[in-house]
């Protein structure tokens, strides 16, 4: 509906303009082309890609980075196209432009969505300059399968963390008007549902029951179209049978009707062809028409819509109107993006490089670290260290800090570990050696040289970092085995038999199985990977700058085996026993209960959702309600006292989570409804007050209804997805 002037006026200038273009123009609008990437234009029998822009046989662009080569193309379609509709350029800009800041598991690790907001909008600024207005961020595929590669590009396993982070970053990226020249058009992808794949490789089935999807992977999309994000993109994915580019019920009934999405869908990369591959349409034509009707507003790269729509208007399968209802939305998009009053690159290059966006990007990263181990309170370093050696083939790695999706990232604004802790080092007049060992993380591991054997041998301590390098991660990068690549793992291994204070940091984008990192470390720092400023933020923890305040944003399993583990698992018939979490994995108990257990593994993940060690201690006490009895319309107000008992100050990220005891369907142990970061003093109690509106404990009930049902409930409050306090309530 239109609600005044304004929109009046945008909406006759958007129809005047479709009103003179011809199905070839639109259609033109319609096509994502890949510029300079050698690709199936020539089928379309294009001279070449500018001459395609001059025809206005394209609408979007992605993969052009150039400013100068993006000032071109745009100046074409402005100034030679008939009509001189402006370009959108469009780029996987996932966490960060030129400045990389931690992967989006790591910034979900953070907890902390004002710094994930600031982030983005650095990004968004950055990419603007130049020429880009529109990235294929935030991905919000709630992920519980770490084998999958793209795990590292989501904000992990539970569905309110990732939406929340979803409106955080497109806040971000959007600004408050998207007609600023800075800001940045988000796309919440994939939708939906394509993280569930089979057995973690991409591109794989995607089996997920319908409650599932209502209640688990559907609820970042609804989070995201709430807070206004112009695009979205549809998954890859076999849902159930439906490919996602072209399931209607999906893409037209639910999110188009339901939801009321007006904002653009754009297939992913050659998605819609691939529907062929899947044995879900004959040919292009099929393809073309089920992508139509599921309003799919752009293909990206392929060529059906340009191929076949044409016919498939002439021979009576769709109406022109459903055209140009798709060209509406996308002149829509560039209409607001301002691009029709002015299409080229934002011109602030004042703003960028900025004291401000490095601090964002190291603050991000360190409160993105977790500790996860440290003995004996090893860790913060303490001033009588005075001799250190840096091993591992992650310590100086700029590419491999950086993490995947980093392509723009700018090399020399990475500052290494090991560049790091060399200048503090030499601040602080510590004795620093530095050896990679091992030149990459795949290698095997041969031997350690005698000079450094020695240095191992007097250092204080022995730092060494290892994981995952940058392709490790990442779409199509996915892992049956999660451990440590089993040249590093030796090299860990040889370096405790020398030495036995080995403090390991991990560089990694998803959870791997860390057994033996812990069994040959004293203290561990899992840091992702943590972007262009991640070696100054673990220098800073390592050095107790600051206190560690990362939580896992999923759960961390002991082994392959226990995949998929996320806590919000149901309830069980044959509960598994409480063993010890001493039994030694792989080892086999002899007195197995009928129950839902392992022969030769501890049910439990090796870390729980949420977990994450500091300096110091915090005590929860005296959690108090408002109400015992809730209607439906009220809000439980949940109030809990937390205390520093440690003596440094930190952060602490408050959990808290419901239990809806008895449903009409089974319901998840436990369900994350609210959370907040808050800095403590030590010895300093902070009183938190949570205002939960009692219809978010919404679900799927028996009969397909998203509905709260009365009775008793749990609420959780705690540091951990494990350790809470808990009180009961009840919704009339
Ligand atoms: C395929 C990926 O699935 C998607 O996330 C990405 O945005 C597109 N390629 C474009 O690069």
């Amino acid at each position: 509906m239109l609600s005044n002037n304004k929109d009046i006026e945008e909406s006759n200038f958007i129809d005047s303009l479709i009103g003179k273009m011809t199905i070839r123009e639109k259609l033109g609008q319609m096509y994502q082309i890949c510029i300079e990437a050698n690709n199936e234009n020539v089928a379309f029998n294009l001279e070449d890609d500018r001459s395609l822009v001059k025809k206005g046989f394209a609408g979007s662009v992605i993969n052009l980075v150039d400013r100068n080569l993006i000032q071109e193309y745009q100046k074409i379609a402005v100034e030679e196209s008939r009509l001189g509709i402006p370009l959108i350029f469009a780029r996987d800009i996932i966490h960060g432009f030129n400045l990389i800041f931690p992967i989006p598991l790591a910034q979900a690790a953070s907890w902390n969505l004002e710094l994930a907001e600031k982030a983005a909008a650095i990004t968004a600024k950055e990419a603007t300059i130049c020429g880009i207005r529109w990235t294929f961020s935030p991905m919000i595929d709630v992920s519980r399968n770490p084998k999958w590669g793209r795990v590292a590009e989501g904000y992990g396993e539970d569905a309110f963390l990732v939406s929340s982070f979803a409106q955080a970053v497109i806040r971000g990226y959007q600004g408050e008007n998207l007609s600023d020249p800075s800001s940045l058009a988000a796309c919440s992808k994939h939708f939906v549902g394509y993280s569930a794949t089979e057995d973690g490789r991409d591109y794989n089935v995607t089996p997920i029951p319908p409650r599932e999807l209502n209640d688990v992977y559907l609820p970042p999309f609804l989070s995201s179209v709430k807070a206004g994000v112009a695009t979205i993109m549809a998954g890859f994915n076999d849902l159930d049978g439906i490919p996602m580019s072209g399931n209607k019920e999906l893409l037209k009934k639910l999110l188009r009707d339901e939801w009321n999405f007006d904002g653009v869908v754009v297939s992913d990369f050659n998605s819609i062809t691939e529907m062929i591959f899947q044995g879900f349409c004959q040919d292009g034509k099929e393809a073309a028409l089920k992508s139509i009707e599921s309003e799919i507003d752009i293909e990206m790269v392929s060529l059906n819509y340009m191929n076949f729509i044409e016919k498939l208007i002439e021979e009576g399968y769709i109406d022109t109107e459903l055209v140009n209802k798709c060209v509406r939305r996308i002149l829509n998009l560039k209409h607001k993006l301002g691009l029709f009053k002015n299409p080229y690159s934002n011109n602030n290059f004042t703003e960028i490089n900025s004291d401000f966006d490095n601090n964002v990007a190291l603050e991000l990263a360190e409160q993105s670290l977790i500790l996860l181990k440290n003995n004996a309170s090893f860790l913060p370093l303490k001033d009588d260290v005075q001799k250190i050696t840096v091993i591992g083939p992650l310590a100086d790695s700029k590419i491999d800090q950086m993490g995947c999706w980093s392509m723009d990232g700018d090399i020399d604004r990475v500052v290494t570990f090991y560049e790091s802790i060399k200048s503090y080092c030499l601040e602080q007049n510590i004795e620093l050696y530095y050896d990679s060992i091992l030149p990459d993380c795949r290698v095997s591991f041969e031997t350690i040289d005698d000079v450094t054997v020695e240095h191992i041998r007097r250092s204080d301590v022995v730092i060494v970092v290892v994981g995952e390098d940058s392709l490790m991660n990442g779409e199509k990068h996915c892992r049956a085995y999660l451990s440590l690549p089993l040249g590093q793992s030796k090299m860990l291994e040889k370096i405790a038999e020398i030495n036995k204070n080995v403090v390991t940091v991990v560089y990694a984008g998803r959870p791997l199985i860390i057994k033996d990192i812990l069994s040959n470390s004293t203290s561990v720092l899992y840091a992702w990977h943590p972007g262009s400023m991640g070696g100054k933020a673990v220098t800073n923890i390592l050095f107790g700058k600051s206190s560690p305040s990362g939580r896992l944003p999923i759960s961390f399993p002991r082994a392959e085996g226990q995949i998929p583990i996320y806590y919000s698992h149901k309830n069980y018939g044959r509960p598994p026993l409480e063993r010890p979490i001493s039994v030694n994995d792989g080892d086999f108990h002899n007195s197995i209960g009928w129950t839902s257990e392992y022969l030769d593994i501890n049910h439990k993940p090796l870390f729980p959702f949420g977990y994450g060690m500091s300096y110091t201690k915090f005590e929860y006490s005296e959690i108090k309600l408002n109400k015992i009895i809730l209607d439906i319309d009220d809000s439980l107000e949940v109030y809990i006292n937390v205390k520093n008992v440690g003596s440094v100050d930190s952060y602490e990220v408050i959990q808290v989570y419901i239990t809806d005891v008895v449903g009409s369907v089974t319901r998840p142990q436990k369900e994350l409804k609210a959370f907040e970061k808050v800095f403590i003093k030590q010895e300093e109690i902070v009183q938190l007050k949570f205002s939960i509106p009692v219809k978010s404990f919404k679900f799927t009930d028996i009969n397909g209804d998203f509905v709260v049902e009365p009775g008793q409930f749990k609420v959780w409050v705690g540091s951990n997805s494990e350790e809470c306090l808990n009180m009961e309530f009840y919704v009339k």
